[in-house]
């Protein structure tokens, strides 16, 4: 076959297969030229999910009959003047997608250079460009793109249900919005809005982070402004700002998680792997946070024409990058102690009153509680069945009598410890409400803070066994444990081979107590086989120590003495990230007396 270069509709369709994926791609590409041409607000409109029209229209810089006429050639930009790649200050700079676009579709575009009084229309279709034709429109551009993949059946025939296309649509237009605070954005399905957000107005014009805020509680919801830990830091030439939620506040996927370099939304894998590293010890691995982040760096230090949609990008220095979220997530993260998401509470309470119309109560039950929590709390809290004479409930705690001690405990922010139900939760009263801990959760979380403090300063004390303890297994078992033995001693388990089928335990963490060898040593050979050979004992801290918490000796159902209690709470008040165990559970439930009172109908 003689080789020959292509024609020119050939190539463009060529190259939108890489760029115009679906319509949310049409709409990223559209959006991101009006939000280049400074405009103030972007309208866009799908019908059929995109497939048989999208509109876009903006009231920015606009276009000549000229510049019209070059747009919509391949390689046609206005945003390289000094043909300079490494400082791209624009989303656009390639000029590739509205030719792209108008290769599979059928393209109009109606523009009005601002200053001009005159408007342009130009069609492309079939990848034939039309001639330029005046028309009638306001400052700005309006594209409309009608019978996406009309000549690309294959194309077509892998489009999902309007729907999903709508759904990713209104995705692009949320991440574009968030880096975007001063424009007013509108998405529309046919003539229903889906989404509208006012742009950033009146005192927000001169606060940049409060504009921001504003915008993500628009997004992302109230409820995530709440309860979200706002990060500025700057290291080198490298600012990261924005806001990250409380660990308890977390969803079953990522895609709560925005991450912005340079105002670009991009899903680049080094980001998530920080945000992962930064929450890796505070939550399941199953569970996500929701962050909204924004990386600002010099031009040069990023290269953003490594992917076709400019989805990843390229750091100079990864490093800096990666330490800099990881680093100040954390810190802010510490910083915010045993605060847990007001949801906790909020959810609680909904389900305390099946009856009440929860839909409209300012409570909006959420997926990041877990279920069965605030059933065990209300189960904890329902003494008062019928054959309830003894009250067995709270028969068997300790209530404790009032006296001064108890007053000035009550001070504390998690308050003076007052019984212990069902061997699992401790109730306190603070100065203005009540503490609901869950002792088991709460202790595991300790365990794993001081172990984590212990091996970076001195080590982990180990207490060694008066008589050393025989743990019997299978010989694979047997092989994992002992292949890790001497990261298992730096953690303060110290195990020995006894024979093919056992390992003899000889000392176990000091903290843990009269620990559960047997069970400790079986589960995390269990565990060690999950993990396989690729990752370090100190990496896997969480579980390993979550391992060893279980067998520590404050379980669930370990009765406490009120000392004990209340030494919980004291030190669950100065450890920092308390307020969710190692999976991002909540460790104890705050409900305020005015919550309470609501409750009874007293207010
Ligand atoms: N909405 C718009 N308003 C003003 N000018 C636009 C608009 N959309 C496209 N243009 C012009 O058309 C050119 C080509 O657009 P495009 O194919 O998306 O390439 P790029 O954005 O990479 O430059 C842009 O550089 C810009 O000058
Ligand atoms: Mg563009």
């Amino acid at each position: 076959m003689p080789i020959r270069l292509l024609p020119p509709t050939l190539v463009n369709r060529i190259a939108a297969g890489e760029v115009i994926e679906r319509p949310a791609s049409a709409v990223k590409e559209l959006v991101e030229n009006a939000i280049d041409a400074g405009a103030t607000r972007i309208d866009v409109t799908l019908r059929d999910g995109g497939r048989s029209l999208i509109t876009v229209v903006d009231d920015g810089s606009g276009m000549s009959a000229a510049e019209l006429e070059l747009a919509v050639e391949r390689h046609a930009t206005s945003k390289l003047p000094d043909d300079d790649l490494t400082h791209i200050a624009t989303l656009g700079f390639r000029g590739e997608a509205l030719p792209s676009i108008a290769a599979v579709g059928r393209l109009t575009i109606q523009s009005r250079r601002a200053g001009s009084d005159a408007a342009w229309s130009l069609a492309v279709e079939g990848g034939g460009k039309g001639t330029v034709q005046p028309a009638a429109l306001g400052q700005g551009t309006r594209v409309e793109l009608r019978d996406l993949f009309y000549a690309t059946p294959a194309r077509l025939k892998f489009l999902k249900a309007s729907r999903t296309e709508l759904d990713h649509a209104a995705d692009v237009v949320n991440r574009l919005a968030m880096a975007n605070p001063e424009i007013a954005f509108a998405l529309f399905d046919d003539a229903r809005p889906v989404l509208r957000y006012s742009a950033a107005a009146g005192d927000l014009l001169n606060n940049a982070a409060a504009a921001r805020l504003a915008r993500l509680a628009q997004v992302m919801g109230r409820e995530f402004a709440d309860n979200a830990l706002a990060i500025d830091v700057v290291r080198e030439e490298v600012r990261l700002t924005g806001h990250i939620g409380l660990p308890t506040l977390n969803r079953a996927t990522a895609a709560q998680q925005y991450l912005f370099v340079n105002g670009r939304p991009v899903r680049d894998r080094l980001l998530q792997g920080a945000v992962r590293g930064a929450y890796q010890d505070f939550l399941a691995r199953d569970r996500h946070p929701l962050v909204a982040l924004f990386l600002e760096l010099p031009a040069e230090a990023v290269d953003v024409n490594v992917h076709p949609t400019k989805a990843e990008v390229r750091f100079r220095d990864p490093g800096l990058v990666r330490g800099l979220i990881v680093g100040a997530a954390r810190h802010a993260l510490a910083a915010a102690g045993h605060r847990a998401a007001t949801t906790v509470a909020a959810n609680t309470l909904a389900s305390f009153r099946p009856q009440a119309a929860v839909p409209s109560s300012p409570w909006r039950p959420t997926a990041s509680l877990p279920r069965g929590f605030a059933e065990a709390a209300a189960a904890a809290y329902a003494p008062l069945d019928a054959d309830a004479a003894g009250l067995p409930g709270f028969a068997a705690p300790q209530a404790r009598a009032e006296s001064t001690e108890a007053a000035a405990a009550a001070a504390f922010p998690l308050g003076a410890a007052r019984a212990q139900l069902h061997e699992t939760y401790i109730v306190a009263q603070t100065a203005d409400g009540i503490v609901i801990v869950d002792q088991h959760a709460a202790h595991e979380r300790l365990v794993y803070e001081r172990m984590k403090h212990a091996l970076a300063a001195t080590g982990i004390e180990r207490q060694s066994l008066l008589i050393p303890e025989v743990v019997e297994l299978e010989a694979p078992a047997v092989e994992r444990l002992l292949a890790r033995r001497e990261e298992l001693a730096e953690l303060g388990l110290v195990l020995e081979a006894f024979g093919p089928g056992a390992v003899v335990v000889r000392e176990v963490p000091a903290l843990l107590g009269p620990a559960d060898a047997q069970g400790l040593v079986r589960d995390l050979a269990d565990e060690l086989a999950e993990f396989g050979q690729a990752l370090g004992l100190k990496e896997r801290l969480e579980e390993i120590c979550g391992t060893m918490a279980c067998h520590g000796s404050v379980r669930a159902g370990r009765r406490l003495t009120p000392a004990e209690m209340d030494a919980l709470l004291r030190e669950m008040e100065a450890t920092p990230h308390s307020g969710q165990c190692n999976h991002g559970r909540p460790t104890y439930v705050e409900l305020k007396l005015a919550d309470i009172e609501r409750l009874f109908g007293r207010r």
